[in-house]
């Protein structure tokens, strides 16, 4: 939540930073703003997006080689023109961004107050950069030094960085439990909350670390020094990314590549890690902890939102095919509970951004407890990744869309390949499953595309029939449990329809008050074990008039004569129906969103990569 750029050379810095923030917009979009140095400290400052900033600011003087930029997710204040960043000090010295909270807030407001402060937002940000202010004032304090003891007294989250009037070629950055990192150009540098504004002007980048406080000189090395002043060595990496890869490719909307993209993001996930005609799985990140995970008493595995369904789906599979005893936790709750963790479980912690701020927290609470932390992360280099003992990347690309779609079947692809592996290490699986079970997953690429190929007319049809809808409810049964609730998900996160996914067997003990004539019930009926009973679900929405879309496998006959809508995809063995039966609900919700008229990239209130908890 909450993204950051900064720029420190010789080019001019409002154009770097306004195309920054456009590449972190998912990171939040209600309010921005731009703080330039040039003699005088100037802030633009706008609530909306990016481009509203940028058409209010162009036109004023925005030169200058040193700049700071926040695009918000409003948490203290409104979103509005005086609560968006930067923040100046009260003596118009400093400007600071931040990503994160700062928990005492309130505390420090107060007691800056006394000494005569005055604030002119709503914000936690503000009290930060009095609190900077006044110390550098009161005990004559260089600016970083300043900064690092304000720190001391914030109880929080916090990415920040901080410019001084008096220092016109410095930039001092820091951080604990949100990202930041530094890329470092030809006698210039970048600082931004991830990767993706730095890759078109440098690939060399270091990620600061818990509680690092940077500073960033023209014509000097950068300096890291811990929070309690000790100078840190930072390594220099290499990001690999590519800038096509933030681009939308001919597509309206990121959501849409997102999706189209699966065939070969879930093929990428796969790569070097499989082989179905030798057999055999690998995952490194498992291979260093067999015996931990071969004797493991349980797993448990924490995540939020989409990836918590992810995670879901990886119990059914570790339980089937490694008889693992799994349990899933949403990582808020693991964390503030009082929960039974020992040395002998392993957690693993899913999470697209790899930041999330639940989940981080849940993994130190799992590590304090000495249990073994493993990471399924897309985002390389993101603090998940770094916490964790071992962990396997899968490989996505980067997601931009807000509703996640190439990270959930990333996720389940890489949780269906730990399964396997997992299974073989504890001799849980006949071979000829087991084989079966690796070649399928081999076509399933090929399937996602073809899901994406025949249906699309038909699901903008039915999409159609349903944008006036204001309820929807998704049922499945087993491994399409977790589907249905991700159709729900993806429904309301985009189009703002109120949708609830349930069992399908758990609909009678409730939902089914709700069914009649303007109820849409998609049913994920794909399921071989458990066929007939799905059909008497079917049945039983229909006896009260609902509106049944059903997704089948193709060529299937008696659902179809019931329900208003099948959409069919290939056959396939169940473990992996969801990595297709996903497919069309998400295809739904975008032209449903589309429909009524939703930015689905940046739909209200969410943001992609949450930083608070
Ligand atoms: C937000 C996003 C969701 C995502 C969830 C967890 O709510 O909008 O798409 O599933 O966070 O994020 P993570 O990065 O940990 O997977």
């Amino acid at each position: 939540m909450c993204g950051i750029v900064a720029y420190l050379g010789k080019k001019e810095a409002f154009p770097i930073i306004i195309n920054g923030l456009k590449r972190l917009e998912y990171r939040g979009y209600d309010s921005t703003g731009i703080a330039i140095l040039n003699n005088e400290l100037k802030v633009f400052k706008k609530a909306g997006k990016v481009s509203d900033l940028e058409a209010y600011a162009s036109p004023l003087d925005t030169i200058g080689n040193i700049g700071i930029g926040h695009t918000r997710w409003a948490t203290h204040g409104k979103p509005n023109d005086t609560n968006a960043h930067p923040h100046k000090s009260g003596n118009s010295r400093l400007a600071l961004v931040h990503n994160g909270i700062i928990e005492n807030y309130k505390y420090l407001k107060s007691a800056l107050k006394e000494l005569g402060h005055h604030f002119d937002s709503e914000t936690d940000t503000e009290v930060l950069v009095h609190l900077i202010e006044e110390l550098q004032k009161r005990d004559d304090l260089s600016l970083e030094d300043a900064v690092r003891e304000a720190l001391t007294r914030v109880v929080g989250a916090y990415a920040i960085v901080v410019i001084d009037k008096d220092n016109p070629t410095k930039i001092v950055a820091a951080r604990k439990d949100s990202p930041l990192v530094i890329g470092i150009g030809n006698e210039e540098y970048y600082l931004a909350s991830d990767a993706t504004p730095l890759i078109e002007y440098t690939k060399k980048m270091i990620y600061l670390n818990e509680e690092e406080i940077a500073v960033v000189e023209l014509g000097k090395p950068i300096e890291v020094k811990s929070i309690d002043n000790i100078i840190q060595s930072p390594t220099i990496q290499e990001v690999d990314m590519n800038i096509e890869e933030l681009e939308k490719g001919g597509y309206d909307y990121f959501m849409m590549k997102e999706i189209h993209q699966q065939p070969a993001t879930v093929a990428d996930c796969m790569r070097g890690r499989i082989n179905a005609e030798e057999g055999w799985v690998h995952l490194g990140g498992v291979n260093q902890y067999e015996g931990k995970f071969t004797n493991a008493s349980r797993i448990i595995m924490a995540a939020c939102g989409t990836s918590w369904h992810s995670a879901l789906i990886g119990e059914y599979l570790f339980e089937e095919l490694a008889r693992i005893p799994v349990e899933v936790e949403y990582a808020s709750e693991l964390r503030y509970r009082n929960p039974v963790l020992t040395e002998n479980d392993v957690v693993i912690a899913i999470s697209q951004s790899g930041e999330t701020a639940d989940t981080l927290s849940a993994l130190r609470l799992a590590k304090e407890r000495g249990a073994l932390t493993y990471g399924i992360v897309n985002v390389v280099g993101s603090s998940i990744a770094r916490l964790t003992d071992a962990g396997s990347y899968i490989h996505a690309g980067p997601e931009i869309g807000v509703a996640s779609t190439k990270a959930f079947t990333g996720q389940v692809t890489l949780l269906t390949l730990m399964a396997l592996k997992l299974a073989k290490l504890r001799n849980t699986i006949s071979e000829d499953y087991y084989r079966q079970l690796l070649f399928e997953l081999k076509v399933i690429p090929k399937k996602i595309s073809q899901v994406l190929s025949q249906n699309e007319a038909h699901i903008k049809y039915i999409a159609n029939e349903i944008k006036d809808k204001t309820n929807a409810l998704y049922l499945g049964r087993g491994y399409n449990f977790p589907v249905a609730l991700e159709g729900a998900l993806k429904l309301k996160e985009i189009s703002y329809i109120h949708a609830e996914g349930y069992p399908a067997a758990e609909m009678k003990h409730g939902p089914i008050a709700l069914i009649d004539e303007n109820m849409p019930v998609f049913v994920i009926a794909t399921n071989k074990s458990a066929y007939e009973k799905i059909i008497s679900n079917i049945q039983e929405v229909k006896a009260r008039k609902g509106y049944v879309i059903a997704i089948v496998i193709e060529g299937e006959k008696t659902i179809s004569e019931i329900a208003d809508h099948v959409i069919e995809i290939p056959d396939t063995v169940e473990p992996l129906v969801p990595l297709l039966s996903v497919i069309p609900l998400q295809l739904l919700s975008y032209y449903i969103a589309i429909l009524r008229g939703c930015n689905v990239d940046q739909p209200r209130n969410l943001a992609k990569s949450v930083t608070v908890e």
